[in-house]
C-alpha cells in the first residue's frame, strides 16, 4: 500500500475525554488557527470508550473526529490497550504482568499488562473490533495506532509456558538446544522443556537471546491480533502503525515493523536541546524500518518530565527539529500534547495549551512551522527520501549479544553505531540505517558496527557486496558469535576474515586512551582495541598503527584495508576518538568516490527528498543559534520564503530553506550558462 500524504501533517496529541464536551469548539479553533491538519486520539482512553464489559460508548469520540473534520482536522485513532482499564484487570488479576523480582505489577501506571495474557488478547480484539466497525470507513480517519509504545517486559508463568512453546518450535529437541546453548556448562542440562527458566540478570548467553526473540514475538502476536480485527473494516489506503522509541532494544523493531504498514516515532530530547548528528541516526533508524517515510507520532512542545532537569527547546530548536525529522523522511510532526489533564502522572510535562487553555509561549513556534509546513507542502507531500549510496547495518541480535557481555562497561552498542554515523551526517552523507539482514544492491559503501552476530547468510552477503564493487568497513567485535549466540569456532571477524584479510588475535578492554598513528589519521583508542595478525601482507594495507604505551599493542595494526573482488575492505581494530573517526570517514567517502549533495558550513543539515515527480528538493536547516551561508551551485526556489535565490542563502539562526532547483529556462541566466549544468 501507499502510504503517502497529500500533504504534510502538523498536530498533536488531544485527548478530549479530559475535557468538557463545551471546551472542545475552542481547543479545535485554536490548532486549526495554528495550522493542524491531524489530531491523534483514543490511545489510553479504554475506559472512556468501555466503561463495563458490556458498555461501548463511541459517541462522544465520534462527536470528537466530526468537530475536527469540520475544520479540515483529521485523525489517526489509536487503540487504546496501552491503558486496560481496572474492570478488566479486577475480572483477569493475572492480566497484570509479572516483573523480573516476580512481583505483579500495580495497576495504573498504563502498559501494565502481561503481552501473552489470552483475557488481554479477547479484549483487546473487542475494543479494537468496535473501533474499527465504528470508524474503519469514516473518510476523516487516515490512519490507526495500535497500543502505545511496547515496552513492557513479563516474567509471569504463562510467558515462561510460552516461552517453551516457542523454544520447542524452534530447537525441536532438547538435545539440539543443549547442544546449541552449551549447558553442560554449569549442569544446566535440561530434560524437559518446563525446566527451561526466564533469564532474571546475567543467564546462559543462549538463553538471553532466546529470551529476546520471545518478548518480539509475543509483541508481534498481540499486535497481529489487533492488525487483524482492524484491517478487516479498514478500506486498503487507510494505513496502521505503531508508534515507537526510537533505540528502544526490547524487542526487534523490523519484526514488528512487518505486520504495519507505516512505521512512527515519538521524538524527546533528553537534555532539552537536540545534537542533530546524532538524532539524524534516529530517524533514519525509523525510516529503515519499513524502508519508507514515517511519521513523527509524537515530539517535545518545550519540555518533559520526566528527566532530572527538564530543560527548554530554544524557540528556534522547535522548527528545526520537525524540519530536521520531515528531511529524513517524516511526512507528520505531532506534538506531545496539545492540553495537559488537570491531574494525572504528566500534569508537568510540556504541552501547546497551558492550564488555562491558553497558548503557551511554545505555541507561537509551532504556528509559524504551520505556515511553514503549509508553503512547503505543495512540493513536498508525496516526496520520498531517495536511497543513499551509503548504508549502516543495524543488528538487534548484535546488540543485544554486546549489551549483556560488554566487557567494558563503556561499551554500548548504540553509542558505537551512532560514533560511526555522525562523521557522514556531519559532512552530510545521508546515510540508510538498515537492517543487518536487508539486500545491499544500490549501496557503494556499508558500514557494518559491531556486527558480532553473523546470523545466516550475513556474512555470505556482505562477501559479495564487496567483490561487486562496495567498501566494506568493518570494526571492533565483530563476526564472533552465532545465532544462538555461542561463540564461532574461529578467530574474529568469523567468516569475514577471509575477504577482510586480518584477523583478530586478541582483544582489550582499555583502561587508557592508546595512541592510533598513521597517514593524517592520528587520534587515540578508547574503551576498545584489538590485536589483529594480517593473513594476506601483500594485499592489506595498514593505514594506521597502535604508538607506543601498550605492550600488547604497540606497533600493531589499528586500521587496515585491503582489495578485494572489485571492492575494498576496511577493518578498524580500535574505538577512535571522534577526530580519527572523522578523518577515517573521510578517507572512506573520498576512496570510494562518494560525495555530499551541498558542501555546506558546520550546523547546516543538507537533505535531500524526491519529489513525486522526481525533482530533487534539498531541505537545509541551520541547527545552530548563529547565522550561516551556504554557496549554492545553481538558482533555487525558495519555497518558504516565496523567493529566487541565487548563488548564496544566509539561514539565520535554527533556520530552514526548502529549495529546488529552477527549471533549465529560469536558470539560465545572460553570462551564466554553466548553471545549467551543474544540477545537483
Ligand atoms: C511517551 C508517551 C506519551 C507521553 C510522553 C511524555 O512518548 O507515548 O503518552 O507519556 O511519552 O514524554
Ligand atoms: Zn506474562
Amino acid at each position: 500500500m501507499t502510504t503517502h500524504t497529500d500533504r504534510l501533517h502538523l498536530g498533536a496529541a488531544w485527548y478530549p475525554e479530559h475535557w468538557p464536551e463545551d471546551r472542545w469548539p475552542d481547543d479545535i479553533r485554536l490548532m486549526a488557527e495554528t495550522g493542524f491538519t491531524v489530531v491523534r486520539m483514543g490511545e489510553f482512553a479504554w475506559s472512556a470508550l468501555q466503561p463495563s464489559r458490556d458498555t461501548f460508548d463511541l459517541d462522544w469520540l465520534e462527536r470528537a473526529v466530526e468537530l475536527a473534520a469540520r475544520s479540515g482536522i483529521r485523525t489517526v485513532l489509536g487503540t487504546p490497550t496501552a491503558a486496560p482499564p481496572a474492570w478488566l484487570v479486577e475480572a483477569h488479576p493475572d492480566l497484570l504482568a509479572v516483573d523480573d523480582t516476580g512481583r505483579r505489577v500495580q495497576f495504573g501506571n498504563r502498559c501494565h499488562y502481561c503481552v501473552t495474557s489470552p483475557d488481554l488478547h479477547v479484549a483487546a480484539e473487542t475494543i479494537a473490533t468496535e473501533l474499527a466497525e465504528r470508524f474503519g470507513a469514516n473518510a476523516n480517519v487516515i490512519g490507526w495506532q495500535i497500543d502505545n509504545e511496547y515496552n513492557r517486559v513479563c516474567f509471569c508463568d504463562r510467558c515462561a509456558a510460552q516461552f517453551h512453546v516457542d523454544l520447542a518450535e524452534r530447537y525441536r529437541t532438547l538435545d539440539a538446544l543443549n547442544a546449541r546453548w552449551s549447558t553442560r556448562y554449569w549442569s544446566q542440562t535440561y530434560s524437559s522443556w518446563a525446566q527451561i527458566p526466564l533469564p532474571i540478570g546475567p543467564h546462559n548467553p543462549g538463553l538471553m537471546l532466546a529470551f529476546r526473540s520471545f518478548v518480539t514475538e509475543s509483541y508481534r502476536r498481540f499486535q497481529r491480533v489487533q492488525v487483524d480485527a482492524l484491517r478487516r473494516h479498514l478500506p486498503p489506503h487507510v494505513w496502521i502503525t505503531h508508534n515507537f522509541m526510537h533505540w528502544y532494544g526490547g524487542y526487534d523493531h523490523y519484526a514488528l515493523s512487518e505486520d504495519l504498514d507505516l512505521a512512527s516515532w515519538d521524538w524527546y530530547v533528553e537534555t532539552g536541546h537536540n545534537d542533530y548528528l546524532s538524532s539524524g541516526a534516529a530517524h533514519d533508524l525509523v525510516r529503515g524500518f519499513k524502508r519508507r517515510n514515517f511519521w513523527l507520532m509524537e515530539t517535545q512542545p518545550g519540555h518533559v518530565n520526566w528527566q532530572p532537569v527538564n530543560a527548554m527547546q530554544r524557540p528556534g530548536e522547535v522548527r528545526a527539529m520537525a524540519w530536521e525529522a520531515i528531511a529524513h523522511g517524516a511526512d507528520a510532526v505531532l506534538y506531545w500534547q496539545w492540553r495537559s489533564a488537570m491531574g494525572g502522572q504528566e500534569q508537568f510535562h510540556g504541552a501547546l495549551l497551558d492550564a488555562s487553555g491558553r497558548p503557551r509561549p511554545v505555541l507561537e513556534q509551532v504556528r509559524r512551522l504551520g505556515r511553514e509546513l503549509a508553503a512547503a507542502s505543495p512540493i513536498l507531500a508525496g516526496s520520498t527520501v531517495p536511497p543513499s549510496t551509503v548504508a549502516m547495518l543495524n543488528s538487534y541480535p548484535s546488540r543485544w549479544s554486546l549489551e549483556t557481555q560488554r566487557q567494558h562497561e563503556d561499551f554500548d552498542y548504540v553509542k558505537h553505531l551512532v560514533h560511526y554515523y555522525r562523521p557522514f551526517a556531519r559532512r552530510n552523507v545521508a546515510v540508510d540505517l538498515i537492517s543487518s539482514s536487508a539486500a545491499l544492491g544500490g549501496y557503494q559503501i556499508v558500514v557494518a558496527p559491531a556486527l558480532t552476530v553473523l546470523a545466516d547468510g550475513e556474512a555470505e552477503r556482505l562477501r559479495r557486496f564487496v567483490e561487486d564493487g562496495g567498501h566494506l568497513v568493518l570494526t571492533i567485535r565483530t563476526g564472533v558469535k552465532d545465532v544462538d549466540n555461542a561463540l564461532l569456532p574461529a578467530r574474529p571477524p568469523g567468516p569475514l576474515a577471509g575477504c577482510a584479510g586480518v584477523e583478530v588475535e586478541e582483544y582489550y578492554a582499555l583502561l587508557d586512551a592508546v595512541a592510533v598513528e598513521g597517514d593524517g589519521l592520528g587520534g587515540q583508542a578508547t574503551i576498545w582495541a584489538e590485536r589483529l595478525s594480517v593473513l594476506d601482507p601483500s594485499s592489506v594495507r595498514v593505514l594506521a598503527r597502535f604508538g607506543a604505551g601498550d605492550e600488547w599493542l604497540a606497533g600493531r595494526p589499528a586500521i587496515t584495508a585491503r582489495p578485494f573482488g572489485k571492492g575494498r575492505v576496511y577493518y578498524v581494530a580500535a574505538y577512535l576518538d571522534e577526530g580519527a573517526q572523522q578523518v577515517l570517514t573521510d578517507l572512506v567517502l573520498s576512496t570510494a568516490g562518494v560525495t555530499p549533495v551541498l558542501a555546506a558550513p558546520l550546523d547546516v543539515e543538507v537533505r535531500t527528498r524526491l519529489s513525486a515527480a522526481g525533482e530533487e528538493i534539498l531541505i537545509l536547516t541551520n541547527h545552530g543559534p548563529v547565522a550561516r551561508s551556504v554557496e549554492l551551485p545553481w538558482r533555487a526556489h525558495d519555497h518558504l520564503a516565496g523567493s529566487v535565490v541565487g548563488e548564496t542563502i544566509d539561514l539565520g539562526p535554527y533556520q530552514t530553506a526548502v529549495l529546488s532547483a529552477l527549471g533549465v529556462e529560469d536558470a539560465l541566466r545572460p553570462g551564466r550558462p554553466e548553471e545549467t549544468a551543474s544540477r545537483i
